[in-house]
Formats: C-alpha cells, sequence, structure tokens
C-alpha cells in the first residue's frame, strides 16, 4: 500500500484526476471502477473541465459503480445513477450502454445482485477509485464484511445512515439497504485508489493503514492487494505515525 499525502482537499483531487486522466488518454478504452459520496466531487469536476477543454475522450471507456441505494422512492434524486449523472456522466461523451451502476429499483435486489455480479464477471476493472466510510466500510462493504464477498445486498450500518444523512431531510428518509459490490469485486481490480479527506476520516485512515488486517475495518484488506494508493489530504493523514 503506497501513501501520498497532499496539503488540502484541491491538490488531492487535481492529483487523483491525473491519474485517471493519464490512464484513459493511453488505454482508450478504459474500465474504471468510480465512486460517489462528497470526497470524489472534486475528481469528477476537473476531469469534466479537461473533458471540456478538449483533452481527453471517454468514447470508449466502460464504468462501473461501487454501489447503490435499494428503497429510495421518489427520492430519485438522491440515487447514486443521479449523482453520477450530475458530477460526471452528462458532461462528458461516454457512451450511456457503457455505464454500469446496479438498479436500486429492480423489484428483486437478489436477482439485480446476481445480474451485476455476472456483468462485472467478464471485466477487469483497470482502475479502482475508493472513498472510505468514517466506520471504515469500502463500496457499502460494512464492518463484519467477508474477505471473499461479492455483489450483495446490505443493510447499512447505523454510522454510515446517519453520516449520510446529511445528504437527506432526515434520518428516516436514509435508505435502510444498499447493493454493492464485495471485497473480493474491488481486489480483483487492477490498480486501486483510494481517497480520503477531512477529520473525520483519521480514525478510519489509521485503521486501514495501522490496524489489524480483518473485517472490522473492510478498508484493511486492501493491504492485501499489490497496488493500491492512498491518497489523502493532511487532514485525514493526521493520526498517521
Ligand atoms: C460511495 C461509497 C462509499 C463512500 C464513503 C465515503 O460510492 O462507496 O464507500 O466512498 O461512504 O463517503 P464520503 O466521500 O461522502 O465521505
Amino acid at each position: 500500500m503506497e501513501i501520498k499525502i497532499f496539503d488540502n482537499y484541491n491538490d488531492l483531487c487535481v492529483a487523483v484526476a491525473d491519474e485517471i486522466i493519464g490512464l484513459v488518454r493511453k488505454k482508450h478504452d478504459a474500465i474504471l471502477g468510480l465512486a460517489t459520496g462528497s470526497t470524489p466531487v472534486g475528481v469528477y469536476r476537473e476531469l469534466v473541465k479537461d473533458f471540456q477543454a478538449g483533452f481527453t475522450s471517454y468514447k470508449n471507456v466502460t464504468t462501473f459503480n461501487l454501489d447503490e441505494y435499494v428503497g429510495l422512492g421518489s427520492n430519485w434524486e438522491k440515487s447514486y445513477r443521479s449523482y453520477m449523472d450530475n458530477n460526471l456522466f452528462n458532461h462528458i461523451d461516454i457512451n450511456p450502454d457503457c455505464i454500469f451502476i446496479p438498479n436500486g429499483y429492480n423489484a428483486n435486489p437478489d436477482l439485480e445482485c446476481e445480474a451485476y455480479e455476472k456483468k462485472i464477471n467478464r471485466h477487469q476493472i483497470d482502475l479502482q477509485l475508493l472513498g472510505i466510510g468514517s466506520n471504515g466500510h469500502i463500496g457499502f462493504n460494512e464492518p463484519g464484511t467477508a474477505f471473499d464477498s461479492v455483489t450483495h445486498l446490505v443493510r447499512l450500518d447505523k454510522k454510515t445512515r446517519s453520516d449520510n444523512s446529511r445528504f437527506f431531510n432526515s434520518l428516516d428518509e436514509v435508505p435502510l439497504l444498499a447493493i454493492t459490490m464485495g471485497i473480493k469485486n474491488i481486489l480483483k481490480s487492477k490498480k486501486i485508489i483510494l481517497m480520503a479527506s477531512g477529520t473525520g476520516k483519521q480514525n478510519a485512515v489509521f485503521r486501514m493503514i495501522q490496524g489489524p488486517v480483518d473485517n472490522s475495518c473492510p478498508a484493511s484488506f486492501l493491504r492485501e492487494h499489490s497496488d493500491t494508493w492512498v491518497y489523502l489530504d493532511k487532514d485525514a493523514a493526521g493520526k498517521l505515525e
């Protein structure tokens, strides 16, 4: 696991975006694994800026997102699909047929997990982008998730629902369930970049890098992968020795 520390969130996002842009320019049909949440917003902003300046095309790129809520009801605009459209996909030239995100509206979420798992297994992700939950989750692989887990339906942790309630009108609106790629899917990616920003991530980052490798902090499993990079701002790195 390699670690890079940046002065601030902006520098962190520019550096992660440069990695993605570099890959897509070299490999036009790259397969990207993407994350949502607050942390990568600045990365997507940089990708859009670069695209609009005419530098990089996503015409042949394929994307797989990590996760999606189940049970959003009429709150469609809070879906991760909607987040991705607003922050990235609507602003670049990606082929809509090459965008994959679990469908949280499938009436049978278990079948949706099976279908998503089949799709992922037909590809190998070149670069997987990750954030980290304050409880150490990656994707929605909450503490307790098995190392060999594949795409599955998950009951969201109390901490995750409370952290994510900032995106909703109230805690009650935050879905109880989500579909997520498993740890095994994430670890199959050729390269992984996990990014974290802010003091709220200090404990999780410390635990991921310096704690034991076990499912009490799912992000610690990334230490079993040979090409994982952790990109942090100074605040997120604050507890590292
Ligand atoms: C999102 C995801 C989550 C987030 C994590 C951090 O697709 O998989 O693991 O990366 O919850 O979220 P933020 O960036 O909002 O702190």
